[in-house]
């Protein structure tokens, strides 16, 4: 797996009283009955998290089921927090809960809101359009905001007009070449899991598999988006990784996604996309991967870590996330 930065280790697991119970997926789907829960899993999480969830997506997917979630007290998101925080912003009479309030992420880490306020000072007249991968504060300050599988469409809401993309540097170059602008003014962040997908083994392994199709995500490098078949957002690498005509995929991104490929197509063969360093399963999120059928147990039963957003800033991001969801 991927390292956490130093300093950050996930939460650790506070055993109940009379240890878990046995059968800790029925105790979950009782807690979930009990609480009037919804239980939401980002496509990165463990096997078995997704299996328990109401609802699996990508980032775009998992924000609409928030819109959408009617009378539920209680959001359980299984994620990280920038998501789990958007399930907030939208809810703001539910409690949204998560399993590790440490599971954050990288792009969103990498743009603090007192740089990023001086980044978008020193560009006036520039709109901003934000990445869902980004803190609340960073998203009220947008303009508009986007998902990998939206960002395309999104950028052209802004034709003609001067443009910052926050925070991920790969997702602002491809979305850039495919609304042929050349002018997006990017803030230099990336993701730690994408960016580890080595450009040279890449090659190689296609050597090694000439009929395979290759799949990636925007977050990757250029270098390996270059040798990319098709390029798109965890849904549509799924989705495409199950349709496509190739038996053999090669797939760069978080290896979460290969649960729902093999359960809709269990003939195909997945390889991942080699890493720089050949001695670590890197493509694997360590935020993600903090959360856990314990703690998904936990929280649902303390209610607890809550996620909360100020009401000034979550007012301030509802307006661009809203903005968003009507045009997706
Ligand atoms: P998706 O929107 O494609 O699910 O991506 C979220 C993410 O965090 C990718 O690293
Ligand atoms: Fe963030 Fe990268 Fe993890 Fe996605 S895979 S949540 S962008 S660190």
């Amino acid at each position: 797996m991927a390292e956490l930065p130093p300093g950050r280790t996930g939460t650790p697991i506070a055993v109940p009283k009379g240890g878990f119970p046995r059968d800790l997926e029925g105790a979950i789907l009782e807690l979930k009955r009990e609480r009037n829960a919804l239980v939401l899993a980002h496509y990165y999480q463990n096997d078995e998290v997704q299996d328990l969830a109401d609802v699996v997506g990508d980032s775009l997917a998992l924000a609409q089921a928030a819109q959408t979630s009617g009378d539920c007290e209680v959001i359980a998101f299984c994620g990280v927090l920038f998501m789990a925080e958007t399930a907030k912003i939208l809810n703001p009479e539910k409690k949204v809960v998560v399993p590790d309030l440490q599971a954050g992420c990288s792009l969103a880490d990498g743009c603090p809101t007192e740089e990023f306020k001086a980044f978008v000072a020193d560009h006036p007249g520039a709109a901003v359009l934000t990445y869902m991968n980004s803190h609340a504060e960073i998203k009220a300050m947008s303009d508009l905001i986007c998902t990998s599988s939206n960002a395309v469409k999104m950028v052209r809401e802004f034709e003609g007009q001067p443009l910052i993309f926050a925070p991920d540097r790969h997702l602002a170059r491809w979305v850039a070449r495919e609304a042929g602008r050349s002018d997006i003014i990017a803030w230099p962040g990336a993701c730690i899991v994408h960016e580890q997908f080595s450009a040279r083994g890449l090659a190689q392994l296609k050597i090694e598999h000439p009929d395979a199709e290759v799949l990636a995500h925007p977050e990757c490098e250029e270098a390996v988006l270059a040798q990319a078949d098709f390029i798109a957002s965890t849904t549509g690498i799924i989705r495409r990784a199950v349709d496509s005509p190739s038996k053999t995929l090669i797939v760069a991104t978080e290896d979460g996604v290969f649960h729902q490929i093999r359960r809709s197509a269990p003939e195909k063969t997945l390889l991942q996309a080699p890493g720089i360093d050949e001695s670590c399963a890197c493509n694997q999120c360590p935020y993600m991967r903090l959360n856990s059928l314990e703690k998904l147990y936990l929280c649902l039963l303390d209610l607890e870590p809550e996620v909360t957003v100020p009401e000034p800033v979550r007012l301030a991001a509802l307006r661009p996330i809203e903005r968003m969801l009507a045009l997706s």
